[in-house]
């Protein structure tokens, strides 16, 4: 975006100052009167350069102004360059990067990247905190696969551990006879509701559960039925769910899959003096002192393997397999200091690792008060999704006419699906983040609704004007009104924000600019005809439009929403 901007400006660093590879961004200027498009490379190379800030703006705004199709450059403040571009430039600019839009064209590579989440532990029932990273991870891996690179997406579930114990000593002793089928995922979830009840009244059930789960880890082949079936009853709930979310994965490696791939590397990790034997038998890695971290434990005393234990064959596994260039791990900030461990830990063993990042997020809280106190029992992710729904089809109930609506059940799950996926990927992942349903409900402000309806009406205008999405942009003979070039300057901005959100796995940031676009395109709409006008003017206020359209698509789908054409 900006690209001949962008080149020629370096161009000029390179010329003048000697500066052959500056990273240039350009912003909207917060004041539309301050032109089209800013940099503040100028403040951002003067310390380098040892010369100030303004000096080399002021060259640099020098030669922009001489660019063809810039109408004016010129300093501003400390050193920030302002650029106004011809109204031709402008729509050419956009015409350009319509391309981009729709198609990953920055990058093929050769080794994939690898986004792992969702993992949740299965045998007990999604939570609504498992949507966090489940949302987050699925944005993540759409942004890479829009921008072209090979990426595998791989669900790594819990389901090993002694949670599959507890389910099988409450099945025996309260189930009634019942097969995990016949239970099915409700049946499952009172059962191991009432394990923890019971467990705190009667530790030896813990105890219990744990010889149970020790005879599955054995071989113990009744203990194996069972666990499958199990795995079967939540696995068919768990893709259900997915589904709705337009949620997919490439692989559902669970824990298990790793059972007969530990011994190899507890055996190489002994043999490279990486794992030691630490108190009661148990194998450890410890970390060079400066690194302040805990020793890692890689088998129980008991020769008993661990969540750890699958880590480590899971990266040796993926590393064999796929030849990686990085591999995200989409989890909660909790465990932030467990993934330090894990790293820190592959790297002692010195095998040829990719980049291994954790993709951490904060904890989600509710403005709900009924919803943070339900105690012991588990806020399901069905529950809360069935319920956003229902408060959507309400909405649209209560809206009557102002809605239009042909399929009001399908809406009303756009919308309220939208909602709660789009209340999340809109918040910074690093901080905790709230669920509150007058705010994802809104249909003002950042929200679901407000996108979705904004899209909705620009497809309402191009359908009346019989226009489609490809509607292309003339070369006006007319000059553009001010809110014209707002609009223009924030599509224009819509590849670098893609670019940036990928580069930061930062989702929010596309939600931000869809919802400023949103505004820009909302004040546009409502201040200029666009049916009504003629000529020139009206070609290009329906490019505008169809751009729009076309960005809010493309982003909301990024961000696995979906948004309607009419409402
Ligand atoms: N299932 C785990 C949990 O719920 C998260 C798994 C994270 N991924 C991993 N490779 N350790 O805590």
């Amino acid at each position: 975006m900006y690209e001949s901007l962008t080149t020629q400006a370096r161009k000029i660093l390179a010329k003048d100052f000697a500066l052959p590879d500056a990273h240039i961004t350009w912003q909207r200027p917060v004041d539309p009167k301050h032109g089209d498009v800013s940099t503040a490379v100028a403040l951002q190379v003067s310390k380098e350069l040892k010369l100030r800030p303004k000096e080399i703006a002021s060259t640099l705004a020098t030669h922009l102004a001489s660019v063809e199709g810039v109408a004016k450059a010129e300093v501003a403040g400390a050193g920030y360059v302002n650029v106004w571009l011809t109204p031709a430039a402008l729509l050419m600019e956009l015409q350009q990067s319509r391309t981009a839009h729709t198609a990953s064209v920055t990058r093929k590579s050769d080794r994939p990247v690898i986004v792992e989440y969702s993992q949740p532990n299965i045998a007990k029932p999604l939570g609504i905190h498992h949507i966090l990273s489940t949302v987050i991870g699925q944005a993540i891996t759409n942004l890479y696969r829009h921008h072209g690179y090979n990426t595998i997406a791989i669900n790594h579930l819990g389901d090993w551990g002694t949670q599959f114990g507890k389910l099988a000593v409450a099945m025996r002793k309260w189930g009634e006879g019942k097969t995990a089928t016949e239970l099915g995922l409700d049946g499952l979830l009172a059962l191991y509701v009432r394990f923890h009840e019971e467990a705190e009244k009667e530790t030896m059930l813990e105890d219990e559960a744990r010889a149970a789960f020790k005879k599955l880890e054995d071989g113990d082949a009744a203990m194996k039925v069972f666990w499958e079936e199990v795995v079967q009853v939540t696995m068919a709930a768990l893709e259900r769910t997915y589904e709705r979310l337009h949620v997919s994965f490439d692989f559902v490696h669970g824990e298990s899959f790793y059972m007969d791939k530990m011994q190899p590397i507890l055996e190489e990790g002994k043999r490279k003096g990486v794992f030691h034997v630490g108190e009661e038998g148990a194998l450890i890695v410890e970390f060079p002192e400066g690194t302040n971290l805990p020793p890692y434990m890689v088998l129980k005393g008991d020769g008993a393997t661990l969540y750890s234990t699958r880590d480590l064959a899971t990266v040796r596994y993926r590393v064999d397999q796929f030849h990686p260039e990085k591999i995200l791990y989409v989890v909660d900030v909790a465990q932030q200091l467990y993934f330090q461990q894990l790293f820190a830990a592959v790297q002692q063993l010195q095998w040829d690792v990719p980049i291994l990042e954790h993709v951490s997020f904060g904890r989600m809280s509710f403005a709900d008060r009924k919803m943070s106190t339900r105690k012991g029992n588990i806020l399901r992710l069905e529950e809360v999704l069935d319920e956003a729904v229902r408060r959507a089809d309400a909405i649209i109930a209560a809206r009557g006419e102002s809605i239009q609506t042909e399929d009001r059940p399908s809406l009303a799950t756009m919308m309220g699906l939208g909602a709660v996926v789009y209340g999340i990927l809109s918040q910074n992942r690093k901080m905790d983040i709230v669920f509150d349903w007058d705010r994802i409900l809104s249909f003002e402000g950042n929200s679901a609704p407000y996108l979705q309806y904004t899209h909705a009406r620009a497809k309402s205008v191009l359908r009346k004007a019989e226009a489609g999405e490809d509607y292309d942009l003339p070369a006006p003979s007319v000059p553009l009104t001010e809110r014209e070039r707002v609009l223009i300057g924030t599509l224009l901005l819509f590849p670098q924000v893609l670019r940036e959100a990928l580069d930061t796995h930062m989702p929010h940031k596309v939600a931000n600019f869809l919802y400023s676009l949103c505004q820009d395109f909302n004040a546009f709409y409502n201040a200029e005809p666009i049916l009504q006008a003629e000529g020139d003017t009206r070609a290009v206020r329906l490019g505008l439009t169809a751009c729009t359209a076309v960005v809010l698509k493309t982003g909301a789908e990024l961000l696995t929403l979906r948004v309607p054409d009419r409402m």
